[in-house]
């Protein structure tokens, strides 16, 4: 595949026209963009975008080749918000097998820069053609079958929510749709109401929330696709530097897009404890059956009492839907990462994306979303934070996976019960606190675990509150006299 990358963009090789006058010249990748002197308008913290944007493309275009068994140069790429085209310029000169990219903007000053920039690379614009449209109606008009790009890329400034239900119509089957979201601070929870509008789902706020920005804008273009029978398969989904990136590829699939309902969630957070609880819209009863969650003999029920953290009995605030399942498909980034050190060493931030595609792949390991997070359970229990390492190996050490996040060193993803995490870092304050306190504790989780018998599978009362009694309240500096011995309730 080096070698095919090699050729076709050796192939493509332009010969390029020195920069006119008044115009500074820049490269990114294989492309060269010319703009005048003084006037900015290239972001260099979009590098890692295009180069993930093409390090997927290449794999996307390979894998439907193969799957399609298509012959080569029929894949079509539409960029909806070129810009300069300096994008759209490198997934010409950059990955092997496409037809066309169309690289659009609405704006008419944009396009002449787009065409200028094709020209000065020396590429034909049959290749690589300017397009002036607004971008909703430009991807409308490629929604009848025949007409469908092989892969839809949209990298608006602020949130791409409304361009989403067009772009699901106008990506082939199989093909690849790219969305770009910069509006984290709506996504984050800043401004509830207006998340709401967008993506169909309420953003929180919360240690976990750029996790749940990137499950968010996943779970508005699921269900943008699912309105036009179409489902989608996350490709990976990551929160990079100051905005949302995901790559989904889409099918034709009635039943894909019933299956919905069972990789969405609401989303409780407690306001004490800050403990994210998710509970499903929907599980399988048996295959080829999706049956609605609240019914309890189907065995998945909602997080009890409604209203009321399980844990300390703080009041629960509920968000999203969300997406759930993990943000990335690890055989394809196994694969990215496989590319990356050997046929990708061109891109010039592949380190970064190693770095990234490691930390999301060993994610994916564990399927729960959402985390809880060290710095924010040591807050609530007024101690100072163990290692974390320690704290992720207790969790292994009763049976459960525990894994980071790409978005939050401090994570502790996993599938272990959060009571669990809970009375490890209660246990953990005891032991600061000396002995006494210690069996205290010790024989406050024992009970908890005899309540359950042993490995715990839902949420029990015990563990906040038992911090609370635990240590509090004598000691002024002692943990637990905080928040949460506000917070607890009975258990
Ligand atoms: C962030 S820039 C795109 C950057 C580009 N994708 C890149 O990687 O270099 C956003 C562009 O979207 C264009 N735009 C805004 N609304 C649009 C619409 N409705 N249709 C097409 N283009 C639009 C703007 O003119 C602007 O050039
Ligand atoms: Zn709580």
């Amino acid at each position: 595949a080096a070698a095919a990358a090699a050729t076709a963009a050796d192939a493509a090789a332009p010969a390029s026209t020195p920069p006119p006058p008044g115009y500074t010249e820049l490269t990114e990748g294989r492309a060269k963009v010319v703009f005048p002197t003084g006037q900015v308008f290239y972001n260099p913290a979009q590098v890692v975008n295009r180069d993930l944007s093409v390090l997927t493309l290449r794999h996307t275009v390979a894998a439907l080749r193969a799957e399609r068994g298509a012959p080569a140069e029929t894949y079509s790429v539409l960029e909806g918000l070129a810009a300069s085209g300096l994008r759209s310029l490198r997934y010409h000169l950059e990955v092997p097998g496409l037809s066309t990219v169309t690289a659009n903007d609405v704006d008419a000053a944009a396009v002449a820069t787009i065409t200028r920039n094709v020209a000065h690379n020396g590429v034909s614009p049959a290749a690589v053609t300017p397009s002036c449209a607004d971008a909703v109606a430009l991807m409308a008009s490629h929604r009848a079958a025949d007409r469908r790009f092989g892969a839809v890329d949209l990298d608006p400034y602020g949130s791409a929510a409304f361009l989403l239900d067009a772009a699901v119509t106008a990506v082939a089957d199989g093909g690849l749709l790219a969305v770009t979201c910069t509006d984290l601070g709506v996504l984050c929870g800043n401004q509830v109401d207006a998340g709401y509008a967008r993506y169909g789902a309420s953003p929180m706020r919360g240690a976990f929330a750029h996790e749940m920005a990137v499950r968010l804008v996943v779970f508005a273009t699921a269900a943008a696709a699912a309105r036009h029978g179409r489902s989608v398969t996350l490709l990976l989904g990551a929160k990079i530097d100051f905005y949302v990136r995901i790559f989904v590829r889409l099918r034709d699939s009635k039943a894909g897009a019933k299956e919905r309902l069972t990789t969405s969630a609401l989303v409780h957070v407690c306001s004490g404890c800050h403990t994210p609880v998710t509970q499903p819209l929907g599980a399988r009863k048996a295959p080829n059956k999706l049956t609605l969650v609240s019914a309890p003999a189907w065995g998945v029920s909602p997080p009890p009492p409604a209203g009321t953290c399980g844990l300390c009995g703080g009041r629960v605030a509920v968000g999203g839907p969300i997406y759930t399942p993990p943000l990335c498909d690890p055989t394809v980034v196994g694969e990215l990462r496989t590319a990356l050190g050997a046929d990708a060493t061109d891109l010039a931030s592949a380190d970064r994306l190693e770095a990234l595609l490691a930390l999301l792949q060993a994610e994916a390991a564990v399927a729960t979303p959402l985390f809880l997070h060290l710095a924010t359970m040591c807050k609530v229990l007024r101690c100072n934070a163990p290692p974390a390492a320690a704290v992720r190996a207790a969790v292994r050490a009763h049976g459960f996976g525990v894994a980071l996040s790409h978005t939050d060193p401090q994570a502790v993803k996993t599938d272990a019960p959060p009571a669990l995490v809970w009375e490890i870092l209660v246990l953990w304050v005891a032991r600061c606190k000396g002995d006494a306190v210690l069996a205290a504790a010790r024989s406050a989780v024992a009970a908890a675990d005899a309540a359950v018998g042993g490995r715990r599978d839902g949420v029990t009362a015990a563990p906040v509150a038992a911090a609370s009694t635990a240590t509090a309240p004598a000691d002024a500096t002692a943990a637990g006299g905080g928040d949460a011995a506000a917070a607890a309730a009975p258990a």
